[in-house]
């Protein structure tokens, strides 16, 4: 077998649930499809589950499989922690990893309170080290797209942002309890899914300088397990709303409910332009709707496949309306964070980005609490 003469990135995984997994399939299909300046090396992974964590490590093609993470980030052949793990874990083990002057991947939410975004922020700066958050849905070429198509002016100015993250995953009030109800592990459908579009209305029109916003728990209790009588009492918000004021003017508003039955991964937004209106659907990835306003006779939406056209797109396939998936964003963002730690980009969304997002979020929870419009920058 031909062995590679780029230099290795030793990688160190940390859980190995849902996100685990994905960020797994993630570095090893950024190896078969881009060309990359160095090897990716699956060196370490990390899981609570010792048992777990030695079968995952086999069967994902890791070298080594440790069940005390600090384990992983003490070994020098590790130079990337990727941190998959509940959100209340991504503070200690990030703030160890830059401790230990590794590059850090971090899955969203970034932290558990604002308190912790700023120390993680302040020691990324201080440790000068590459570091990168799981906003996956950015990476989607058809994002870039209707990104550019709002830089250039093609919708005119933006006057409009209409954004919601609803799941249904915990729609029935017999959906157990796990570590994403309890506030100091988690933050709720906010944390869970309004992050993503947080950093989506940021990527796609900058700062949002003012909210206000209402929150709701809905089922107050579930069960401490599936099927069992034994009830646990709920904190997080099950649904939460916002209206928006951007600092470029556009008003907008903000949905997230992890309580939308029929929803699966419903990110989307309506932006307005005062030449047209874009809208995007994440369950629908691999297409942007766009109408342009001024053609009399060809009213209607136009509807755009994502294709090789877009940047990103064509290193899985060659042939547009074929479509990426949710895996391939990951893949996508494995690129750009590789990118990164070689110098070749210093596009974000890193933690100096996150502790952003983390403070929108923040300003939404003050604004439901108190019943008032928040300036994000009181918080
Ligand atoms: N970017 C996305 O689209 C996306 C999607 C889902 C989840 N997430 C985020 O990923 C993170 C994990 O979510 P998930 O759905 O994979 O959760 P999960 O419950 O499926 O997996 C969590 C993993 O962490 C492990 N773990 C727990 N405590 C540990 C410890 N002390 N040491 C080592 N391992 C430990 C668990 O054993 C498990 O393998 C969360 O922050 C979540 O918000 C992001």
């Amino acid at each position: 077998m031909r062995q590679s003469s780029l230099p290795d990135l030793g990688i160190g995984l940390i859980g190995t649930g849902f996100m685990g997994r994905a960020h797994a399939l993630a570095f090893q299909n950024a190896r078969t499809t881009f060309d990359l300046p160095v090897n990716l090396k699956l060196h370490a992974l990390a899981d609570a589950d010792a048992a777990r964590a030695e079968h995952c490590a086999r069967a994902w093609g890791f070298d080594h499989s440790h069940a005390d993470w600090q384990q992983l980030i003490s070994d020098p052949a590790v130079n990337l922690v990727a941190i998959t793990t509940p959100n209340h874990l991504h503070c200690p083990m990030a703030m160890a990893a830059l401790e230990a002057g590794k590059a850090v991947y971090c899955e969203k939410p970034l932290a558990v309170s604002l308190d912790q975004a700023r120390a993680m922020h302040s020691a990324a700066v201080k440790a000068g080290v590459v570091t990168r958050v799981g906003y996956n849905y950015q990476h989607n070429p058809i994002i870039g797209l209707a990104r550019n198509m709002i830089e250039s002016g093609e919708l005119g100015q933006i006057i409009s942002f209409q954004g919601e993250f609803s799941e249904d995953f915990m729609g029935d009030p017999q959906s157990p309890w796990s570590w994403r109800c309890e506030q100091a592990h988690a933050g709720g459908a906010l944390a869970d899914l309004g992050s993503h579009l947080l950093a989506m209305a940021r990527y796609l029109l900058g700062d949002i300088e003012s909210v206000c916003a209402d929150s709701q728990t809905v089922h107050a209790q579930r069960p401490a397990e599936g099927g069992s009588p034994q009830q646990r009492k709920i904190a997080v918000d099950d649904q939460t709303y916002a209206l928006l004021r951007f600092a470029n003017g556009a008003r907008g508003t903000f949905g997230s409910s992890w309580l939308k039955h029929g929803y699966k991964n419903h990110l989307s937004f309506e932006i307005g332009g005062t030449r047209g209106t874009l809208s995007f659907d994440q369950e629908r990835l691999n297409e942007l709707r766009l109408y342009r306003a001024g053609a009399p006779g060809r009213d209607g939406f136009q509807q755009i496949l994502a294709g090789p056209a877009q940047p990103g797109y064509a290193a899985f396939c060659p042939a547009p309306g074929h479509q990426l998936g949710y895996n391939e964003l990951k893949t996508l963002e494995v690129r750009a964070l590789i990118q990164a730690l070689c110098g070749q980009t210093s596009e974000g969304p890193d933690f100096a980005e996150a502790l952003e997002v983390e403070r929108l979020a923040t300003a939404i929870r003050v604004a439901a609490k108190e019943m008032r419009w928040v300036t994000v920058s009181e918080v």
